[in-house]
């Protein structure tokens, strides 16, 4: 498939399938997220992590790929903006942005690889979970143009998973052992959950097809980095630290953590080994936090002439 097909398959996924609303909040697209309640305070701080690394204030954020801005925490990142420029290869996102970003928005139907931007004019951006969809061989476009757009002094943040994350390939067993463990737990205390979709979807003992397999669309086209893959991509373009976002997967929390099984707790130990850790679980986790800085216009000016 030529990189345009490629394209246009994303667009036609997220505007009739991804950004279809299922629930008054809640897009099919969230089926990839753990929304019980047990990770939500893990997952509200992941979140907030994103705004450490972005200017408090300007005048225009980027949200590049914003899709319908869907977690409240996405907001506060451009707050203190004087607008923030949605942007998404999909219409229904931008629309459905519309309906809470408001009249603080300017909605863009664009592609990250061309970016429809004067140079150096936002003072704040953030990709969060897009540039996997990109092609392998426009990722670096899609870098350049995030990067052209930011204004000199300034950062901004990609996320997105890594492919096979060292961290969750070597957790596989433990997760399954994890899961065979709550199982054999529930069958014996004939327990019945507090959250039986959840049960449902991940049992491996039901004949019946799991509701994941049964409401899954197909998906769309995903290509992922390892961290080698982006280092060498970044290295003498842009400067750029690679931390943790999130150190396990949406599987890896289903498989091992439970509301009665001090799920609770587990995530603040996690978490605060993210704090403690975050770049080495950044490169071996699931999602790194990419924080890329502008310097200023003379630093860029020397760093050129000494290349030359
Ligand atoms: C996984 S969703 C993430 C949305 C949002 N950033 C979030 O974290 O909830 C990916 C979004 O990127 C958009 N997207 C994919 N390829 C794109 C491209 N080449 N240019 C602009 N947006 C793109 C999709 O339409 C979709 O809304």
């Amino acid at each position: 498939m030529s990189e345009e097909n490629i394209k246009q398959s994303v667009r036609e996924f997220y505007d009739q399938v991804g950004w279809q609303a299922i629930g008054e909040t809640l897009y099919q697209n969230a089926q990839y997220e753990d929304l019980r309640p047990v990770s939500q305070v893990y997952l509200h701080r992941c979140h907030m992590r994103v705004k450490r690394h972005l200017a408090h204030s300007g005048t225009y954020f980027l949200d590049a790929g914003s899709g319908p801005v869907q977690y409240p925490e996405y907001l506060t990142y451009s707050e203190g903006y004087q607008a923030r420029v949605c942007m998404d290869i999909s219409i229904v996102a931008l629309k459905e942005a519309r309906k809470r970003v408001g009249e603080h928005g300017l909605y863009v139907l664009g592609d990250i690889t061309h970016l429809p931007f004067k140079s150096d004019v936002f003072d704040g951006i953030s990709a969060l979970h897009t540039i996997h969809h990109v092609p392998m061989a426009d990722k670096g476009l899609a870098y350049g143009e995030l990067f052209r757009t930011l204004r000199p002094e300034r950062s901004m943040v990609v996320v997105d998973g890594w492919t096979n994350a060292p961290l969750m390939v070597h957790s596989k067993r433990f997760m399954a052992g994890m899961q065979r463990l709550r199982g054999w737990w529930e069958r014996k205390n004939k327990k019945v959950t507090e959250e039986p979709e959840d049960k449902e979807l991940h049992s491996k003992q039901s004949k019946e097809p799991s509701l994941e397999k049964k409401f899954r669309p197909a998906g769309t086209f995903v290509e992922k980095f390892d961290a080698d893959g982006l280092i060498d991509l970044l290295t003498g373009k842009m400067n750029f630290e690679i931390l943790v976002w999130r150190s396990v997967s949406v599987a890896f929390l289903r498989a091992v953590i439970y509301p009665d099984w001090g799920g609770r707790f587990w995530l603040k130990v996690l978490f605060w080994l993210e704090e403690r850790f975050p770049r080495l679980l950044g490169r071996v986790g699931q999602y790194p936090l990419v924080v890329i800085h502008k310097p200023s216009e003379t630093s860029q000016q020397q760093l050129t002439s000494s290349d030359v």
